[in-house]
């Protein structure tokens, strides 16, 4: 069984979000940013690296937010909350970033903006915004 975990980076009360380019079936949906926790990290060691490879931003990671979501029968999505340290997220593999607000965030999931699985969390994403 593996695990993603995906990043949900607060800075001045705005959550950041990353458009990603694949798969298709996702390809222009955005997403908390993450990644596959290799063996031996810990779920908040493997944000902190993804976020750092992926974005170029150092990232504090904090406690789960909400619910795991199964993916595939081996592999399962958890969301943790982390902080933004420093730098400015530039996307490597990502189309574009963007900062929301809890209005935003809400407006974005109503018209089927975000990666499935991610709006899973819209309320508790949502909390951490208000
Ligand atoms: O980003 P990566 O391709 O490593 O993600 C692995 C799987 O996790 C993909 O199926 C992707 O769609 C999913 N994922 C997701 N929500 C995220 C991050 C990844 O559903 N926030």
């Amino acid at each position: 069984m593996r695990e993603v975990v995906a990043g949900a980076v607060i800075s001045a009360g705005r959550l950041l979000l990353a458009r990603r380019t694949y798969p298709p079936e996702v390809a222009g949906l955005w997403e908390l940013p993450g990644g596959k926790v290799e063996p031996g990290e810990t779920r908040g060691g493997a944000l902190e690296r993804e976020l750092a490879e992926e974005l170029g931003i150092e990232v504090a990671a904090g406690e789960q937010i909400g619910v795991g979501v199964p993916l595939r029968e081996d592999l399962s999505l958890v969301a943790l909350a982390a902080t933004l340290v420093a730098g400015d997220p530039r996307p490597t593999e990502h189309s574009a970033v963007c900062w929301v607000d809890a209005d935003a965030l809400r407006q974005m999931a109503a018209a089927g903006e975000l990666v499935p699985a991610d709006a899973v969390w819209l309320d508790d994403l949502a909390g951490l915004l208000t």
